[in-house]
């Protein structure tokens, strides 16, 4: 009489098993790995993200030139705690032009992803030259030297170039303008058309209230001021925990 074909045929035979076991395995595998090699990106498109305005950008080299990363963190997580506390969690477009990127892994000081528009920029001038005459209690350093030092950017065009080579979208354009742009928006009452054409949503201020010079502190306050604000939220259904 023939054996009825069973569970237990299998289990009684180690190599029936090991192969069929190896099958399984193989079909999960593909089901995972095979969908990442048909798309065309990872990253989805979300309306509202661009590079950085040469501005911006001067600022985020000063921010990594002085370690700010090393207490701060640039991403917000999908808890409820993270977002209730900074907004909404932070999406991959958003830091699709960083290199590199800041999403940090200690946070000795708050997150910073979303902290454009939180404070005026006096409470950031304040702030940079002794923290502590705003919050009593910090333990970050003060930076006071940023607004007494010129911001050099004889180099930007060159900073713009060579991120345009890691895929950032900066053309002739941007970076043959690159140092008009930067003087457009640290100068009160400058001509910032073109610039809002190339940045849209770009802030045009004398963040370090000295309009005698764009110092390294007009442009970090231009970067911290801008961090977290250029996707609009509110335009999307989000799947948010607030609701
Ligand atoms: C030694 C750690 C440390 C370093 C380095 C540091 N920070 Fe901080 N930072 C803190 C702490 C702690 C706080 C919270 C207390 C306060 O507001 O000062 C803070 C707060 C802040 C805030 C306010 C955030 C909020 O949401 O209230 C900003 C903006 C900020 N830091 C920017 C910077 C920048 C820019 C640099 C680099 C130039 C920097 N920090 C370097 C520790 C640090």
């Amino acid at each position: 009489m023939k054996k009825k074909f069973t569970h237990a045929t299998i289990e009684k035979s180690p190599m029936l098993l090991l192969v069929l076991t190896l099958i399984v395995v193989a079909i999960g595998g593909l089901v995972e790995i095979v969908p990442t090699f048909l798309i065309k990106s990872t990253i989805e498109d979300v309306k509202g993200v661009r590079p950085y305005s040469p501005l911006e950008l001067a600022g985020r080299n000063i921010y990594i030139r002085e370690g700010c990363y090393n207490c701060h963190s640039q991403m917000v997580r999908s808890l409820r705690a993270e977002v209730e506390r900074y907004g909404h969690y932070s999406l991959a477009a958003e830091s699709k032009y960083d290199h590199p990127f800041q999403w940090g892994s200690k946070r000795t000081g708050p997150d910073l992803a979303r902290v454009g528009g939180k404070y005026s920029d006096e409470w950031h001038r304040l702030h940079m030259a002794d923290p502590r005459s705003v919050v009593p209690e910090s333990i970050m350093p003060g930076y006071s030297f940023l607004a007494e030092t010129p911001l050099d950017y004889r180099n930007i065009e060159g900073a713009l170039r060579a991120l345009s080579m890691a895929g950032v979208p900066y053309d002739d354009e941007a970076i043959v303008n690159a140092k008009a742009d930067i003087k457009a928006q640290a100068t009160p009452f400058a001509d910032t058309d073109e610039l809002m054409q190339r940045y849209p949503k770009a802030l045009a201020r004398d963040f370090d209230a000295n309009p005698a010079m764009i110092s390294e502190l007009d442009a970090l306050v231009a970067y911290l001021q801008m961090l977290g604000t250029l996707v609009d939220f509110n335009a999307y259904e989000t799947t948010d925990f607030k609701q």
